[in-house]
C-alpha cells in the first residue's frame, strides 16, 4: 500500500472504532441481518468439514460466532482491526474461540483453517492488496478448505477474484429481504490446487 492508502486505512480504523463505540452497528443484530449470518453458518456446516477450524476475517463484534453452535466447530478465530469491536467480541469468547485485533493487510494466520470467511470485509481491502491477501489466506486453507464470502448488494471488485479458473464455485446465492435494496450475495469457493 502506498502512504496515502495507509493513511486512509488508518482513518477508516478510527472511524470504525468511533462507530462501534456509539453502537452504530447494533443494527447488525436485527432480524433483517439474521438471514445473512444463518446462510453463512449453513455453508460452514455444508462445505466445511466436520468440526472445522474457522477463521472469520473482519469479525466485528463476533456476531457470526454467536450463530455457530459450540458443538459445530473445533476452533474459531475472529480478527478485526477495530480494537473496540474486538473488546466487545471477547465478552462472548469460549475456550475454543479467540478474537484478536489485526489489520487484514498485514495479518498472517499462524495455522491452517478449514473455512476462511470474508463476511462484509472484502470491499475494505485495498485494491492493490487484494491478490496478496487472497494468496496468504489460500496458503492458510487446509486441503479441501473453503472460502465463504458475503457482500452487500453487487460486490463490484469482489467476485472477479473468485469467478475464475483458480476456484471451484460450490455455491452462490442472492439473499433478499423485505427491503428492495437490502440484499447480499454469498458464495462458497474452493481453490483449485
Ligand atoms: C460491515 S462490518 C462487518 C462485521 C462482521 N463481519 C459482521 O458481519 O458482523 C466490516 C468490518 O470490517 C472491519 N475492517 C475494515 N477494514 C479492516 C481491515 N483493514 N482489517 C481488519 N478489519 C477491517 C471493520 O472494523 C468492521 O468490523
Amino acid at each position: 500500500m502506498n502512504t496515502i492508502d495507509k493513511f486512509k486505512n488508518w482513518q477508516r480504523k478510527i472511524r470504525w472504532n468511533k462507530q462501534y463505540r456509539k453502537g452504530r452497528w447494533n443494527s447488525l443484530r436485527s432480524d433483517r441481518e439474521r438471514i445473512r449470518y444463518e446462510t453463512i453458518t449453513k455453508h460452514i456446516n455444508k462445505y466445511g468439514k466436520n468440526n472445522p477450524d474457522i477463521l472469520d476475517l473482519g469479525c466485528g463484534e463476533g456476531i457470526l460466532f454467536e450463530h455457530i453452535s459450540n458443538n459445530n466447530y473445533n476452533s474459531f478465530l475472529g480478527m478485526d482491526f477495530s480494537s473496540v469491536s474486538i473488546k466487545k467480541a471477547n465478552k462472548i469468547k469460549t475456550d475454543k474461540s479467540e478474537f484478536i485485533c489485526e489489520d487484514i493487510h498485514s495479518f498472517v494466520p499462524n495455522k491452517k483453517y478449514d473455512v476462511i470467511i470474508f463476511n462484509e470485509i472484502f470491499y475494505y481491502i485495498n485494491e492493490t492488496e487484494k491478490p496478496n491477501v487472497l494468496n496468504i489466506m489460500k496458503k492458510h486453507l487446509k486441503e479441501d478448505g473453503v472460502f465463504i464470502i458475503s457482500i452487500y448488494r453487487e460486490g463490484h471488485g469482489c467476485w472477479n477474484y473468485f469467478d475464475n479458473n483458480n476456484y471451484q464455485k460450490l455455491k452462490f446465492e442472492t439473499i433478499t429481504t423485505d427491503r428492495a435494496q437490502t440484499y447480499w450475495k454469498i458464495g462458497a469457493y474452493k481453490p483449485i490446487l
